[in-house]
């Protein structure tokens, strides 16, 4: 039986590449009898990448998808899908990085059943990348290394995968950033995933579109992964983290108010406890809940949480230190860490009723997406 295979390409600026990549497909496919079809995304390249496109479709088989701007690989991968309809698809890079060559082991491996998901792995025995300078190798294995809990993938951030469409069907994909191939192995439908071995070369002709600011959005995209994960605990380590800023907030307002403008310092004590809140509030708001609710509304109800929280803080505090630790034969000598560690406790304590109390009443209509 034919198999056909889908190879979705996205294209900015690839006009010079174009042209090997699809006979380097064809000639390996033909090779490995497989029926190939490749699916251009193109986002109005301005060097005319989409009408190259359209002539080397009069001799190949070609699917062209043309949209009107530069709206991101990921987004231009989710739609190369749409538009293909092999129930196997190849996702590549046009600028000949990624050997052609490989995909009928790929595509073998696919339908031996081996495995739903082959990622062509740079890191992996046997695979490589041509002559990277230092900091490019350092910073994607930084960018791996982020990645690790998500996936046991060695190369995660390949750009370079087959799958089978089922993997796929039905998965709600996030076409932000550059690394769909992260978020099928994350979101996708699968329970084997294979890495064969790839040389990673560089770009024959043009210019890499990844620019500075995708470290950041990549950043972001893990972040969100993880939380797609475990959707609590991503919260919860957000919320936490902020209360921590908050506490140094407090801290630095507390003393510049008392020690260098001699406000008294239970005063002072009040205004650090306000701004900190505010912070946390607004931080929340944007981070841990990406929430667009009324801020009057939300607003009072943080605060009404944050001094009922201060009293919780101070009640356990008083239950550890004076019921506590008395039952339990503690004494507290002169200098002893038993005070820190309670309040810790209580510290602790409190950050999950915030936690939950903001949760469940302050953000409860963000909450209920989870
Ligand atoms: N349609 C469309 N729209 N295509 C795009 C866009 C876009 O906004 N941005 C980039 N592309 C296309 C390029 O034309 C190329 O075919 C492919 O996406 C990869 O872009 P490059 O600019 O060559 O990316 P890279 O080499 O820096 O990154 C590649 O290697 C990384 C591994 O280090 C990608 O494969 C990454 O996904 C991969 O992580
Ligand atoms: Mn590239």
């Amino acid at each position: 039986m034919l198999t056909t295979i889908s190879v979705v390409v996205p294209t900015y600026n690839e006009k010079e590449n174009l042209e090997e990549l699809v006979s380097r497909i064809r000639v390996a496919c033909d090779h490995a009898g497989i029926d190939s079809e490749v699916v251009i995304v193109d986002d109005n390249s301005p060097d005319g990448t989409g009408a190259f496109a359209e002539e080397l479709a009069r001799t190949n088989k070609i699917r062209i998808v043309r949209r009107v701007g530069k709206l991101g690989l990921s987004s231009a991968v989710v739609e190369g899908f749409a538009a293909s309809s092999g129930s196997i698809i190849i996702i590549m890079d046009a600028d000949l990085s990624h050997p052609p060559e490989k995909i009928p082991e790929m595509v073998s491996i696919l339908e031996s059943g081996e495995a739903e998901v082959v990622v062509g792995s740079r890191y992996v025995k046997g695979g490589s990348v041509e002559n990277w300078p230092l900091t490019r190798r350092l910073i994607s294995k930084g960018a791996t290394l982020l990645a690790r809990r998500l996936t046991k993938v060695r190369d995660p951030m390949s750009g370079f995968l087959a799958l089978k469409r089922s993997v796929i069907e039905g998965v709600k994909l996030d076409p932000v950033g550059y690394k769909i191939g992260l978020e099928i192995l994350v979101k996708g439908k699968y329970s084997k995933v294979f890495e064969v071995p790839i040389r990673f070369s560089n770009r024959k002709a043009g210019k890499s579109k990844l620019g500075g600011g995708e470290y950041l959005r990549y950043t972001d995209h893990v972040i969100r992964l993880y939380e797609y994960r475990k959707p609590w605990l991503a919260k919860y380590l957000k919320f936490a983290a902020i209360g921590g800023l908050g506490a140094l907030i407090n801290t630095a307002i507390l003393w510049t108010a008392n020690e260098i403008f001699f406000v008294y310092y239970l005063w002072a004590a009040v205004l650090a406890f306000c701004v900190a809140v505010t912070s946390n509030y607004a931080l929340n708001r944007w981070w841990t809940y990406r929430s667009k609710g009324s801020v009057p509304r939300q607003y009072s109800q943080f605060l009404i949480v944050s001094v009922l929280g201060l009293g919780l803080n101070l009640a356990l505090l008083w239950a550890i230190v004076d019921q506590a630790m008395p039952a339990l034969h503690i004494a507290r000598d002169r200098a002893s860490v038993y005070l820190v560690i309670a309040n810790l406790i209580a510290i602790f304590a409190v950050s999950i009723f915030n936690f939950v109390a903001n949760s469940f009443w302050t953000f409860r209509a963000e909450t209920r997406r989870i």
